[in-house]
Formats: C-alpha cells, sequence, structure tokens
C-alpha cells in the first residue's frame, strides 16, 4: 500500500511513522544522540500519538524522525495557566542529510498535526551547547523559556524552549 505523504522536500517524502519503521528511528536516535529510551518507548508514543510520530523517507530509507507527545499541564508561556502542549521528544537527521531542510520540515508538520489535535503551544528541552538545534528552533520561532541545570545524565544543562501554535 502507498504510504500517505504529509510533506515534500526536494527527493525527501515526510510521512507518518509505521510500526515497520520504528527499527531505523532506533537506528537514527542510536547514532546521533546521546539520550536513548527503550524499544517499548517508541512504540507505546506510536500507538498513542501517531499523527506527531513522523519520518523523512529517502529512496526508500528513513533518515530523520520526529516524535511527539500531546501533554496538558503547566503553560511554558502564560504565567501560572494551563494548556494542551504538544512535547518534542526527539528529533534527528542523519548526518548526510543534514543542511537540507528536513529538519525544518520535520518540526513544521508536526507543529500542524499538533494543533489539529488541539495542542497551543509546543515545546522541548535541548542541551544548552545544541547550537544547531538551538538554531533551527529559534528559527521556528521558540524562545527559551527557562533552564533546568544537570538535566542530563552527564550533568549538562537543557533550556527548555517553547512557541505559541497556531495563528
Ligand atoms: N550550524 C548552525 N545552525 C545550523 C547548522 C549548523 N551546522 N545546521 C543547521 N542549522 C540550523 C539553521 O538555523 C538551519 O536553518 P537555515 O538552513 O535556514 O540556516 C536550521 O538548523 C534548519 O536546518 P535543517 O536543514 O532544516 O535541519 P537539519 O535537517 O540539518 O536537522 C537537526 C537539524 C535535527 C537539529 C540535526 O542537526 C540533527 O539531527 N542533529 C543531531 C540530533 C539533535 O541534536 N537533535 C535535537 C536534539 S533536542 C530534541 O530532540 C528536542
Ligand atoms: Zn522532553
Amino acid at each position: 500500500m502507498q504510504k500517505a505523504v504529509v510533506a515534500k522536500v526536494g527527493d525527501y517524502d515526510i510521512r507518518r511513522c509505521e510500526r515497520d519503521d520504528v527499527q531505523a528511528v532506533i537506528s537514527i536516535n542510536m547514532e546521533t544522540l546521546p539520550e536513548h529510551y527503550s524499544d517499548y518507548f517508541y512504540y507505546e508514543i506510536l500507538a498513542e500519538f501517531p499523527e506527531t510520530f513522523l519520518v523523512a523517507e529517502f529512496g526508500g530509507a528513513v533518515v530523520g524522525y520526529v516524535m511527539c507527545r500531546i501533554e496538558y499541564g503547566f503553560s511554558h508561556l502564560k504565567r501560572l495557566g494551563l494548556a494542551r502542549k504538544g512535547h518534542i521528544v526527539s528529533i534527528a537527521v542523519k548526518e548526510q542529510h543534514r543542511g537540507k531542510g528536513i529538519g525544518t520540515a520535520l518540526m513544521i508538520t508536526s507543529q500542524q498535526a499538533m494543533a489539529e489535535k488541539t495542542a497551543t503551544e509546543s515545546y522541548l528541552e535541548v542541551r544548552v551547547t545544541n547550537n544547531e538545534a538551538i538554531s533551527l528552533y529559534e528559527k521556528l520561532g521558540y524562545s527559551a523559556s527557562s533552564r533546568l541545570e544537570a538535566y542530563y545524565k552527564d550533568g549538562e544543562a537543557a533550556l527548555v524552549m517553547a512557541t505559541k501554535l497556531g495563528q
């Protein structure tokens, strides 16, 4: 069956992740990021939030992914307010495919899907030294709402970055 493409960047297709893609997603996570999760975690997120778990495919191979969760809790943008939030849990693009707009397309497409699931804001945590990722998020309108000291296992701090979704 033809897989449903939700966006295109040159010869890359952005489409929803399917169960058969999860092992490729896990390999990309393993080679690109120090934060890993159990296999169960990926399948669980896919089962619960299939609309916002996307992959980038090139020539039949998965070369990038974005995995998100929809949550309800304290807003990162309004003081003391509650909000339905799209949480970008993890995003990565294989090194040879970076700098071509795939990360941007994965972010924009997942944000549209979050908005369709009625989330009003999107947020994520990123290492304070991850300049490429921070520039990507800033370009898309995210700004730092807080800093979490020693957030990562190796002691590095995280920036929490957030942006409003929709108009
Ligand atoms: N130096 C500085 N900024 C960069 C660089 C670079 N080498 N490469 C990309 N960027 C920034 C720029 O702002 C760029 O926008 P521009 O092209 O308009 O200047 C923007 O990123 C988007 O570039 P894309 O080509 O759309 O992004 P790419 O496909 O390269 O993916 C990503 C970006 C996902 C951050 C990639 O670098 C990656 O996989 N990194 C390793 C994994 C990682 O760090 N993931 C994020 C962790 S935090 C989290 O998951 C919530
Ligand atoms: Zn997170």
